[in-house]
């Protein structure tokens, strides 16, 4: 982790900020995210895909990190998006990423969130369904306009990953069946108001066992396409999706030169544009959360380690067993002695648990951790649970650091609530 570096007297450094400097500021659950990892990992992405000679464009999947600021970092690099929502349209949009670049995934677009994309003139639609087809072509013909149409093929592969997070089994609701595909496609080509552009898949996240699935999908993708050709209907471009694994703990997912060489080995000869859709390989590793200790708990066998940060900011742990490491930011700390802990937040669940019997010294309230590799899938999947105001937001760039979003105040939490009079009418 290039960008994280423990300094003898400022402890963890987040490239040039000390990490603590940020915790008292801004105070402690914060996340804080790396402009320069956020660059580096794009560019290194970008170089991967250049050196093996496709003509891909890099759609960032918004949903891992839709923080304007990091949302602007990646506009700035010339990315384009991969959105789900008009929410995360308006957020591309707003932070510089063109309609014009983005594409619109997801297996329930709403008619509204159709018209706007419309609109706003979206670069394509990854439609999953007949149902979804025939009503973006009921919506794009009364607008007058032709929507351009990707169809996304489940190709029932087993991209191995946890089982919540996997989508190209024949099983999950993602995609059309690969065995549908062709004949969708062609009665796309004969709809009013669609214009279709090509094939999509996305297999999975979080992929760590090497590009065996990948190729085995694309391969598929690759005999589809051939078909649809053959048949004389116009394929414009691929999307290959996401899904490229980062290491939390002791994975070794293939490098982006692997993938790069399994999509140039299975779609290369079609001489097709291509798209990809990555979110955590870019924004994972640029992250982190920022956690006090509230104190330290000896139960019977077990040392709990209570932090002010909890489930409802970093619900990975609890949802998908996932594994975040936790360092301890003073530099005194992290070379002290370990022992296991468990490491919890102060919500009301057992399943607030980010690590158990995790090699951490003694820590004394008031303490700093930081959970690392926390940029995607972290703030945007954070709630208010237990009445806890959501996090605030850094960005750090060399030795420059901003809040990007304050955190939310208590006033914040109740602002949007109401009682209705009649609860507290008088009864007849
Ligand atoms: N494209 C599509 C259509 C997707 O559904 C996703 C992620 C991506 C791209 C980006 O995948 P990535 O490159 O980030 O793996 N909340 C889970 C991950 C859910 C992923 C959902 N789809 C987690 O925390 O691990």
């Amino acid at each position: 982790r290039p960008s994280l570096k423990m300094d003898a007297l400022d402890g963890l450094l987040l490239e040039e900020v000390p990490l603590h400097r940020i915790a008292r500021e801004c105070g402690t659950p914060t996340w804080v995210y790396s402009a320069g990892t956020l660059r580096r990992r794009y560019r290194a992405l970008r170089t991967a895909l250049d050196d093996a000679g496709l003509a891909a464009t890099i759609h960032y999947a918004t949903k891992a990190n839709d923080a304007q600021a990091v949302l602007r970092v990646l506009a700035t690099e010339g990315a384009g998006a991969d959105i789900v929502s008009a929410g995360e349209l308006r957020a591309t949009m707003a932070a510089g990423i063109p309609a014009g670049a983005t594409v619109f995934s997801g297996v329930g677009k709403q008619a509204e969130e159709i018209v706007f994309a419309l609109g706003q003139g979206i670069f394509q639609f990854n439609a999953e369904s007949a149902e979804e087809i025939e009503m973006i072509s009921a919506i794009a013909s009364g607008m007058g306009v032709e929507a351009p149409v990707s169809l996304r093929v489940n190709p029932d592969v087993d991209a191995g990953t946890h089982a919540k997070i996997t989508t190209g089994r024949a099983e999950n609701k993602f995609g059309i069946a690969f065995e549908d595909a062709a004949a969708l496609y062609a009665r796309m080509a004969s709809l009013p108001g669609i214009r279709p552009i090509g094939i999509a898949t996305h297999i999975g996240s979080q992929i760590t066992g090497g590009v065996a699935a990948y190729r085995e999908a694309y391969a598929r993708l690759a005999e589809l396409v051939r078909g649809l050709q053959a048949q004389g209907l116009p394929v414009r471009r691929i999307d290959c999706g996401g899904g490229l694994g980062i290491p939390y703990r002791d994975e070794i997912p293939a490098p982006p030169e692997a993938l790069a060489g399994a999509i140039k080995a299975t779609l290369g000869d079609l001489g097709l544009p291509l798209m990809l859709e990555p979110g955590r390989w870019i924004a994972g590793p640029a992250g982190v959360l920022l956690a006090s200790v509230i104190l330290q708990k000896q139960a019977v066998n077990r040392r709990f380690v209570v932090l002010d940060a909890a489930m409802n900011d970093l619900i990975r742990p609890a949802m998908y067993e996932a594994w975040h490491g936790v360092l301890p930011l003073s530099p005194v700390a992290a070379k002290a002695e370990t022992s296991p802990a468990d490491v919890v937040g102060p919500v009301c669940e057992s399943g607030d648990t980010f690590a158990r019997d995790r090699a951490l010294p003694m820590l004394d309230p008031g303490d700093l951790v930081a959970f690392l590799d926390a940029g995607a899938y972290g703030a945007v999947m954070s709630s208010t649970y237990n009445a806890r105001p959501l996090a605030a937001e850094v960005l750090v760039d060399g030795s420059r650091h901003a809040v990007i979003r304050p955190r939310q105040t208590p006033e914040e939490l109740l602002a949007h609530q109401r009682i209705p009079d009649w609860l507290d009418a008088v009864p007849a």
